[in-house]
């Protein structure tokens, strides 16, 4: 599956790009929400979400990179069950909690994790956790290199998801999703491609192009 990264939609023109992407079939929208402190970045935040939401039935994958997120899950009670809200482990000392806190709300929990991060700090949260979400690059910038030691990282959380039982998370990777890194995340096991200004918004070719060519790179069948 593909998520376009709203934060690389000309935004001057969302709407236009909104439609282009609906009309590739895409499976979300990723929309980044910051705070300037977890990261030292601003960009969307819960209104621009709701306002996608208006105007389009695509599922929103939300990424926050804010700290203490359990503090602010009741801007995002407009979220439904195909929805994913994703909080990073390193923003909070109640990760359970939020992640609780966002199965209440009725969307899907993901947990996101920096480049430094190691997996195995999930492991007695895992049963409330639907997505795990692997940077790829620290957060906070889009057209940012791929860190690589993240594709090993992505091969071993598969592994180690699974022999747990949890075949049923799913692994999505954030961060230079690039036509080349795709197909080497895609074999380690990436479930859901963020794609923002490496592929599906690279000035090489059109959105829809893009997302063709992106889309025949994720959907090849595992090696
Ligand atoms: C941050 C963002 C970025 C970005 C991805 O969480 O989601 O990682 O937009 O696109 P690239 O890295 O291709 O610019
Ligand atoms: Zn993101």
């Amino acid at each position: 599956m593909i998520a376009p990264s709203l934060m690389c939609v000309d935004l001057m023109n969302v709407q236009s790009g909104v439609r282009a992407l609906e009309g590739c079939g895409t499976d979300f929208f990723h929309i980044d929400i910051m705070d300037n402190h977890f990261v030292p970045n601003i960009t969307l935040g819960p209104d621009f979400a709701r306002a996608v939401r208006k105007i389009s039935a695509v599922p929103l994958d939300l990424h926050l990179m804010i700290e203490r997120p359990e503090n602010f899950l009741s801007q995002y009670g407009f979220l439904g069950p195909a929805d994913i809200l994703s909080v990073h482990y390193e923003a909070t000392v109640h990760v359970q909690k939020a992640l609780a806190g966002i199965r209440e709300l009725g969307a899907r929990s993901g947990v996101a994790l920096n480049p430094a991060t190691p997996f195995t700090v999930l492991e007695h949260i895992l049963d409330d956790i639907e997505i795990v979400l692997v940077m790829a690059v620290n957060p906070g910038f889009s057209g940012q290199r791929l860190i690589p030691s993240a594709l090993e990282k992505i091969r071993q959380l598969r592994l180690w998801l699974d022999e747990r039982g949890k075949s049923g998370v799913l692994i999505e990777t954030d961060g230079n999703v690039s036509f080349d890194h795709a197909d080497r995340m895609r074999q380690a096991g990436t479930d859901l491609f963020i794609a923002g200004t490496s592929s599906v918004f690279s000035p090489g070719g059109s959105i829809a192009e893009n997302y063709r060519k992106l889309k025949s790179i994720v959907e090849r069948h595992r090696d």
